[in-house]
């Protein structure tokens, strides 16, 4: 009797037990249910706002021109100035990818035609102001014009944010940001945009510089080096040896990069004068630095040359000696009323216009702006390099495409 109650005892505490951890079960996998549908329902709505986020930087991104007002205008150094841009609508601005440029269309006096200009984007990405640093050129026209005639409160025509010499905020890897004179501002707009997004690989900027008086926007470089522990400023001055604000003397080379950096396992973006651009891209290729791991902005179409030679090594300046340059061919351009045969000696069909006295809007010459689109009206036309900026196969850019064959342009 009493071994039959301790079974039943035994066998309803059994029971308990179980009952008790289906129930306990069911519970935690509810639980672990609720909680991936939570994190289902989290990264939903993340993925909402990350498109939401793109569909308003679509929107608010233009086409054509847009006025912006100079907001403010402050003198750098003895021949630089920066300008600080607002739209004249008052809508807000599409953040721009840090590095990229701005295209002005001037209206110089005494100019004939307006006047197509790219200036970088000095500053971080930023949906209130933009702001271009420019630097006085030697009987340069815009840049004269810049600096001598537009003042605070004056509009300027301005096209969108473009080119893809520009960095992520969420770049992870080490990298380093290579800058001679005013081609510190793309750099320091990509320095100020890894700082701000808090990304912890490993940055150095290294800016050349003739003497400290040219070295622009210290101020600014100094906060970045307080905020981020991660960003390594070095300035290094040509000019006069016994500078005591340099890091170091001379101008930047590739023995230099190797004393400081732990190997050459770093993605490179350099702008700067083409003798600057010349040596390092070939020196960096020399220490076996793949291209795709080499980002250049060239200011201007000899830049663009130089940088372009740089980058082949020997062995792919032989592959590539013969370019595939039709020679003889003939161009029309329908609107100026004139022909040209082409002998290959220009370096494009941009320069072959200009020699004929044709004149075509132009504001990098690298492919990267978009001011040179002009329609084929007949003929096709080859790249050398692929362009930045994309266009379909009735227009061309001319500044960087030579003829494939016998060409009618638009222009
Ligand atoms: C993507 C990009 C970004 C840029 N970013 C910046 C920037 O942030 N800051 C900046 O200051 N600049 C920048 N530039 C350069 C800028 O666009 C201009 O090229 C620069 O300001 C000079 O323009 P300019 O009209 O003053 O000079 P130009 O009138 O174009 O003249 C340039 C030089 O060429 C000489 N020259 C002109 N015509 C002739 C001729 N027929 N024969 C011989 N010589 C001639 C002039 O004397 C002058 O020395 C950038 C360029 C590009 C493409
Ligand atoms: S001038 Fe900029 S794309 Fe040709």
């Amino acid at each position: 009797m009493l071994a039959a109650g301790v079974v039943l005892g035994l066998t309803a505490s059994a029971y308990l037990v179980f009952a008790g951890y289906g129930v306990l079960r069911r519970v935690l996998n509810q639980r672990q249910i609720d909680r991936l549908a939570e994190d289902l329902l989290r990264a939903r709505l993340q993925t909402a706002l990350v498109e939401q986020a793109d569909r308003e930087q679509v929107r608010l991104h233009w086409n054509g021109l847009r006025k912006f007002l100079v907001d403010r205008k402050v003198t750098e150094t003895h021949d630089t100035s920066s300008f600080y841009l607002k739209p004249h609508d008052g809508k807000s601005l599409p953040l721009f990818h840090a590095g990229q440029f701005l295209t002005f269309r001037l209206h110089v006096p005494r100019e004939q035609r307006p006047v197509v200009r790219c200036y970088s984007l000095s500053s971080g990405p930023d949906s209130e102001t933009y702001r271009i640093t420019v630097k006085r050129v030697k009987d340069g026209i815009a840049s004269q014009f810049l600096h001598d005639c537009v003042q605070q409160g004056d509009l300027l025509d301005v096209m969108a944010p473009r080119g893809d010499f520009c960095i992520e905020p969420s770049h992870n890897r080490p990298t380093v940001l290579l800058a001679g004179g005013v081609g510190i501002t793309p750099l320091l707009s990509m320095a100020c945009s890894l700082t701000r997004s808090g990304a912890g690989a490993e940055t150095w900027l290294i800016y050349g510089v003739r003497t400290a008086e040219d070295c622009l926007l210290k101020d600014e470089l100094q906060d970045l080096t307080d905020t981020n522990p991660n960003l390594h400023v070095r300035v290094g001055m040509s000019g006069s040896p016994d500078d005591a604000a340099a890091d170091f003397h001379g101008r930047i080379s590739i023995d230099y990069l190797k004393r400081i950096l732990a190997s050459n396992n770093y993605d490179f973006y350099t702008c700067g004068p083409p003798p600057m651009m010349k040596s390092l891209v070939a020196d960096l290729r020399e220490w076996g630095v793949p291209p795709t791991s080499i980002h250049t902005e060239a200011f201007g179409a000899s830049s663009v040359q130089v940088v372009s030679a740089a980058m082949k090594t020997d062995s792919e300046v032989d592959e590539n000696s013969d370019n595939e340059r039709d020679t003889g061919v003939t161009v029309n351009f329908a609107k100026s009323s004139k022909t040209g045969t082409w002998t290959g000696g220009a370096a494009n069909l941009l320069s072959f216009a200009e020699s004929l006295d044709i004149c075509i809007d132009a504001g990098c010459r690298a492919g990267s702006c978009g001011s040179c689109v002009t329609a084929i009206r007949s003929g096709s036309v080859k790249y050398l390099e692929t362009p930045g900026y994309s266009c379909d196969d009735n227009t061309c850019l001319p500044c960087v495409a030579i003829p494939d064959g016998q060409l009618e342009l638009d222009a």
